[in-house]
């Protein structure tokens, strides 16, 4: 995707809305209620936003929403984009990179995600500390532009450890539980076999999902400071393995989403 698409999708954002965000927010599946405390300002439907991609899958709305919560001006995509519905892993991350350009300095991401920690259970946050991004296309992959980052972007830190200290002093004000670890992105749909969860879980991954990474790598690319939650929807325990739905993924990240509300929205305080 080159820069001129993005600022044409930037431009045509701006004479339809004037507020500025300092904040974009990333809500993953079955996690779209977050923004019914947020002061509305402007709901853009992707299909809306010239070359912008447009969701399809089953629990995502697909707009971005412009408003205001905890006093700060913040851009929410309700609805993302996985490489698995089809997307290029620069096209997945076409919206950070309009986020960026819309003015957000920190980038806060949700996703749902399958725990191979035997510490975890569903329904635990997980605040993602880092990841393993190699099993999925990386975005930066291509003709490198200047403008937007560095050819060789540094990723000893893509997880800003100032966000996830502020995170955990919230959760531990709030009696919330936070569990931290290593997420092991992977292109889906489908999920893990035996063999796969055992290999996540022997690389030093604590939770494995279908999302996030190729939108961090875009962030840490443009300077972004970034934070993200997993919700754990579902357990991999060696010996006692069950099926995983999809519905039941979305349910039980539905459950957590109060949690995960009360975090987003006290750190965007702080922020
Ligand atoms: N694997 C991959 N992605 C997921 C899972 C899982 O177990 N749960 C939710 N997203």
């Amino acid at each position: 995707m080159s820069k001129e698409k993005v600022f044409e999708a930037v431009d045509f954002i701006k004479s339809n809305c004037t507020l500025v965000p300092s904040i974009g927010v990333v809500l993953g599946s079955g996690l779209g209620n977050f923004t019914s405390d947020l002061l509305i300002e402007k709901e853009i439907s992707y299909k809306d936003i010239p070359n912008f991609p447009i969701s399809t899958v089953e629990g995502h709305s697909g707009k971005l929403i412009f408003g205001e919560l905890s006093g700060k001006k913040i851009v929410v995509m309700s609805g993302r984009f996985h490489h698995y519905e089809g997307y290029s892993a620069q096209e997945v991350v076409f919206p950070i990179r309009v986020m960026k350009c819309l003015g957000i300095k920190t980038l806060l991401i949700s996703n749902a995600a399958g725990g191979v920690n035997p510490d975890f259970k569903v329904g635990d946050l997980m605040i993602i500390k880092d990841h393993v991004s190699q099993f999925v296309p990386n975005p930066l992959v291509g003709k490198n532009d200047i403008e937007f980052g560095p050819r060789f972007p540094d990723m000893s830190e893509p997880y800003n450890f100032k966000l996830i200290q502020t995170a955990k002093d919230i959760a531990g004000k709030n009696s919330i539980h936070l569990q931290e670890g290593v997420y092991i992105s992977v292109t889906g749909p489908t999920f893990e076999t035996k063999a796969e969860y055992r290999m996540i879980k022997a690389i030093g991954g604590d939770a494995v999902g279908m999302s996030t990474v190729q939108e961090v790598i875009a962030a840490i690319h443009m300077g972004l400071s970034c934070f993200a939650i997993s919700v754990i929807t579902d357990m991999w325990v060696e010996g006692f393995e069950i099926p995983i739905t999809h519905e039941e993924v979305l349910q039980a990240a539905k459950a957590a989403e109060p949690k995960l509300k009360l975090i987003f929205n006290a750190l965007i305080a702080v922020i």
